[in-house]
């Protein structure tokens, strides 16, 4: 069995599945954007809001951040920033949330917020190098007609930018199966589809979205276990799992340890469990740190850890011939490192 050092597991290339722009922000371009908007932020730096002891704390926080952007410059820059910082982690290719609610709510139109981000992926296609598509996440707690009016607005983009909706924000107290419709007019609109259930509640979440809202991935999926019926359904149809150990861990605090995470359990009953950071800027935690915790925490050898990064390309939308093209260039760059570390080459 071969360990990986941190530095390789950080060179490692990768794919990222599950991280918020919002969430990705710096805080030293938060501060420096509520001080051009005359925003008062709770904290002098806003690295000090980023403590938090649940999802409801977490989210309120995000609300702050979220207050903090107002133009379509302020979403170009924090979605181009976003991916620099992906593409220093290793990530190659990275399907990205963004979340109107949270600003639509402050009088944003959706227009703008989608006019920065087109222009700040346009902009890191042309200079990095990291391929991205962005993903509509309606706010649950927003209701139906929120949802609805975001399938609609996602739906009348270029598809190769904006390429599926999800759902995210609070999950206990939410009627998932009310969001049919919307996931109806997000296929009938040829968006993918994905929603954040089973973080911090019950595994009838994840069954609600697989068979009434006709969602292709889970985002998190930590309560998939509690149903064993579901995760054989889950592992046949290889609907993947979008984990994020460490957010789990600090931000939902449903686990003490990440060594508790059902995510080895997950892969070991064959679930297509992924590896994702959900809010690295927030969270000072970025994929290349989760990698290397999870390496850490279930003794995962190089050999796993390359498989879960092959594993993001199977669990991706990119077209088909763009997942050939990444496996080509990741099943080459994995022997450039080995060569380099004096490992063995993979078998
Ligand atoms: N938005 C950003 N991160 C989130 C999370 N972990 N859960 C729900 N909504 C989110
Ligand atoms: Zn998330």
């Amino acid at each position: 069995m071969t360990l990986a050092t941190e530095e390789h597991l950080r060179l490692l290339p990768k794919v990222e599945l599950h991280c918020h722009v919002e969430g990705a922000s710096r805080a030293s371009t938060i501060a420096d954007l509520a001080r051009r908007h005359g925003v008062a932020l709770p904290a002098d730096n806003p690295a000090d809001l980023y403590r938090f002891t649940g999802l409801n704390q977490f989210l309120a926080i995000y609300d702050v951040i979220c207050s903090s952007l107002r133009t379509a410059d302020d979403f170009r820059r924090i979605t181009y920033e976003a991916l620099e910082d992906g593409a220093a982690a290793g990530v190659r290719y990275r399907e990205m949330f963004f979340s109107p609610g949270f600003v639509i709510r402050l009088g944003v139109d959706v227009a703008t917020v989608w006019d920065g981000m087109r222009a700040g992926l346009l902009d890191a296609r042309r200079d990095l190098d990291i391929a991205c598509r962005l993903v509509l996440d309606f706010d649950k707690p927003s209701g139906v007609a929120h949802a609805e009016a975001m399938a609609e607005f996602a739906g009348a983009q270029d598809r190769d930018l904006l390429i599926g909706m999800g759902a995210d924000s609070v999950e206990r107290g939410i009627d998932h199966r009310a969001f049919a419709a919307a996931f109806e007019s997000a296929a009938r609109l040829g968006l993918h589809r994905t929603i954040h259930a089973g973080e911090d509640g019950p595994v009838d979440n994840i069954a609600a979205a697989v068979h009434e809202l006709g969602c292709e991935r889970i985002d998190h999926g930590f309560r998939l276990l509690d149903d064993p019926v579901l995760t054989g359904e889950i592992v046949d149809r290889r609907i993947p799992l979008t984990v994020c150990p460490t957010s789990n861990l600090m931000i939902a605090n449903v686990i003490a340890d990440l060594a508790e995470h059902p995510l080895a359990e997950q892969r070991r009953l064959g679930v297509l469990a992924t590896v994702n950071s959900d809010d690295p800027g927030m969270m000072q935690f970025d994929i290349a740190d989760e990698y290397v915790a999870v390496a850490d925490a279930f003794g995962y050898s190089l050999e796993e850890m390359e498989q879960i990064s092959l594993d993001g390309i199977e669990a991706s939308w990119a077209p088909d011939e763009e997942k050939r093209a990444l496996r080509a260039r990741f099943e080459r760059e994995f022997g450039e490192l080995r060569g380099r570390f004096g490992l063995s080459a993979r078998v």
